[in-house]
């Protein structure tokens, strides 16, 4: 076994002269842009990292891998990985086809040649991979609301591996890692999959992991695509970077994987095992909840704490890696030392510290202090450098709710008292300035409303990021597109959703514009509450009852909010 693991595995490149030809012609075939996360699976696919994939899943394995986890030529494979394309573009693709696929940049990596094509079951898909057909999953999420309708399977013919400028010397393909496993004479080496920055206890864990099996060990982090709202991968590799010199150089090593997660869970935990062994790993390390999506929308974990560490045992002789199972590692204070929860034989004597992942970030938020015993200073400051605290962070507050019931009369009197405040720079995206400078050419229909909402979404989320805070008031009423945005958001800074909760009898009433009843009469199509849907916010931030009230008391009510959530206060 340790022969094959070192020696090369098959890649789905072709040579440099013949990509050059291929890529000529492909100039001619019709081409699809890959999305981010095609775009991660198709590396993987070409340097062999999917091991034994040889191109997106045509429809006998897809069914295969969604009904248990096999090929259909019987081999373990537990993840769809599956080219969902617009019904519009598989239109005019038929079986036979090759296909060019594309970066965002227009640069072709590889040749589809298409076998199939084919309209998945979703709801099937979403339970059998991920339990439960449940939108809080955040991988369900994507299946129904960003993945396309219809899939193209078939081989890949690699031309080129897409283009990284950032960490060059910390990636590997799965054959360099082998080549480099060689060259050290390293033969038992143990994987340590992350997509979170690596604290003491981590250090310890893959301390006494590498130890335990007496391998060499290798840090493997995510830096695809892993859990929206995760530490972005700048920031953690920069982590990882600052502890490295902390581990023994002769025995460990460090490797970026271009992997886009799903949260699978146990079937997740599968699928990382053989694609480490694919880069030539021997052991694999597999913690408590590995790749946990987090609560279902009844609020329970979708999977049970070792239920990944079940499925891993089940299958690990079949794919030929090891698990070494994750202990959950605490800090006994009166020994100044990280031990094994289940091993602290005089647990009721000792205090045991520990800082869970979300008192971490409030910590970070709220720029209190993460003690030494936790952390690394290094990896702190790297943290605090990137996520500064809340009231220094940018915000989104999103107003949502009928014409007329109030927003952008509400949304502008909070932008002049934020504007008083000071601090930070102020933008009010209001739904009608919006549809004069962004979205004149849209109307009313749900891909127009949707494509205007994802405007909004994406200024608001750059001003965010920036450091400043947008107002947002459109109707926004589908709430996929909302939660859509809220995820945009969320990976650089808050998000508040304010729900302007005026009823549709009170807004018909005031009827401020006339358009009410130009919509009564059937004059204006389409008309939000009268003859187009309306989703009502299950859960935001902040619900205003606006009947009664004047517009400062609502918009002291945001800032009462705002503070609340830290947003804004003494230091902003
Ligand atoms: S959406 O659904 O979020 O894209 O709508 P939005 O960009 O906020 O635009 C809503 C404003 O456009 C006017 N208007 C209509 N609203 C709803 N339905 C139809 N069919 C429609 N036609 C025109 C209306 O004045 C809305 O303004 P507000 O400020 O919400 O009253």
């Amino acid at each position: 076994m340790t022969a094959s693991l070192h020696s090369p595995i098959t890649e789905l490149y072709v040579s440099a002269e013949s990509a050059q030809k291929l890529k000529v012609e492909a100039g001619e075939m019709p081409s699809w842009d890959l999305t981010a996360r095609q775009i991660c699976d198709l590396e993987l696919l070409m340097n062999g990292g999917f091991n034994p994939l040889k191109g997106f899943l045509g429809e006998a394995d897809y069914n295969g891998v969604v009904e248990n986890m096999r090929l259909a030529d019987g081999s373990l494979w537990p993840m769809p990985i599956t080219l969902d394309v617009s019904e519009k573009f598989a239109e005019g693709i038929e079986p036979g086809q090759d296909i060019a696929l594309r970066d965002p940049e227009g640069v072709i990596l590889a040749i589809l040649n298409v076998s199939d094509k084919y309209t998945p079951n979703k709801a099937r898909e979403a339970e059998k991979v991920f339990g439960a057909d449940d939108s809080a999953h955040p991988a369900v999420n994507y299946l129904h609301n960003t993945a396309g309708p219809v899939y193209l399977g078939g081989p890949i013919t690699g031309l080129q591996a897409p283009i990284h400028y950032d960490f060059r010397a910390r990636r590997d393909t799965p054959n360099e890692l082998r080549a480099y496993f060689r060259k050290m004479g390293w033969r038992k080496i143990v994987a340590f999959q992350t997509r979170n920055p690596l604290h003491r206890a981590h250090q310890e864990l893959t301390f006494r992991a590498a130890k335990e099996s007496q391998a060499n060990l290798l840090i493997h982090p995510v830096v695809g695509m892993t859990k929206p709202g995760d530490v972005d991968h700048f920031t953690r590799v920069r982590c990882y970077e600052a502890v490295l010199d902390k581990y023994p150089a002769a025995t460990t090593h460090m490797s970026l994987l271009p992997l886009a997660m799903r949260m699978a869970g146990p079937r997740e935990a599968v699928w990382h095992g053989l694609i480490r062994k694919n880069h030539g790993l021997t052991h694999f390390i597999v913690g408590r909840d590995h790749a946990g999506p987090g609560k279902n929308s009844a609020g329970e974990d979708f999977y049970g704490p070792y239920d990944a560490q079940d499925m891993f045992r089940e299958y690990q002789d079949e794919m030929g890696i090891e698990m070494v199972p994750f202990k959950h590692m605490v800090y006994v204070q009166d020994r100044a030392q990280y031990e094994p929860a289940d091993e602290i034989a005089d647990k009721d004597n000792v205090t045991i510290l520990n800082i869970s992942g979300t008192e971490l970030r409030r910590r970070l938020s709220e720029g209190l202090e993460i003690p030494e015993w936790f952390s690394f200073p290094e990896v702190v400051a790297e943290l605090r450098k990137t996520k500064p605290p809340r009231a220094k962070q940018g915000f989104t507050v999103f107003f949502t709710g009928f014409s007329g019931s109030g927003k952008s009369t509400i949304a502008n009197a909070l932008m002049v008292k934020l504007m008083e405040m000071g601090g930070r720079p102020t933008t009010l995206l209001d739904g009608d300035l919006v549809r004069k400078n962004l979205s004149s050419e849209l109307g009313f229909s749900k891909e127009h409303r949707d494509l205007n909402i994802r405007r909004i979404g994406y200024v608001a989320s750059e001003i965010t990021k920036n450091g400043g805070i947008a107002i947002c008031a459109p109707i926004a009423p589908y709430a996929t597109t909302r939660r859509a945005v809220r995820e945009e958001i969320e990976q650089f800074g808050a998000y508040v959703e304010v729900h302007v909760a005026t009823s549709i009898e009170e807004c018909e009433r005031r009827d401020r514009k006339g358009l009410y009843k130009l919509a009564r009469e059937g004059k204006i199509k389409e008309f939000t509450g009268i003859s187009d849907p309306y989703d009502v916010p299950e859960n935001p931030e902040l619900r205003l009852d606006t009947e009664g009230t004047d517009v400062d008391f609502c918009a002291q009510q945001v800032l009462l909010k705002l503070e609340s959530m830290g947003l804004i206060g003494s230091e902003s």
